[in-house]
């Protein structure tokens, strides 16, 4: 793949960020860096469509929350077809987590992740992707 160098001009904070993100995340230069935050932005965003993706919903929450579980389980009998496994975890006294994997439309994914981080009770819900084709 060809590669086009074009200069950008950044405030000295976004810079200081920039030099910040790249060193968090092990990133060799500024390129690197700024390749993959539009990566992580423009391209994911285009996902909201047909492209097929792997990746997993995790989700944080108080077992104790009156139907929260039942609620849970019909959402995902609902969306059976792209839900590949779950796993339960008990955090604490309280607390549970659950990671789904699922595997689908990217479009599917985030309406089914959506949905249940919509559930009442929910009180962390993430989703993430990976290209899957
Ligand atoms: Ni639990």
């Amino acid at each position: 793949m060809s590669v086009t160098r074009f200069g950008v001009s950044l405030e000295k904070e976004l810079l200081e960020a920039l030099d910040n993100y790249a060193e968090e995340n092990s990133f060799t230069n500024r390129s690197q860096a700024i390749r993959h935050l539009i990566n992580n932005n423009i391209v994911l965003s285009k996902w909201q469509c047909n492209n097929l993706v792997a990746g997993s919903i995790t989700l944080v929450f108080d077992h104790h929350k009156r139907d929260l579980l039942n609620q849970l389980t019909d959402v995902q009998h609902e969306y059976h077809s792209v839900i590949l496994s779950s796993q339960h975890f008990h955090l604490e006294k309280d607390m549970c987590m659950e990671i789904i994997a699922v595997k689908g439309k990217a479009s599917v994914l985030t309406e089914l992740s959506d949905k249940l981080i919509a559930v009442k009770g929910i009180r962390h819900g993430k989703l993430t992707m990976s290209r899957a084709d």
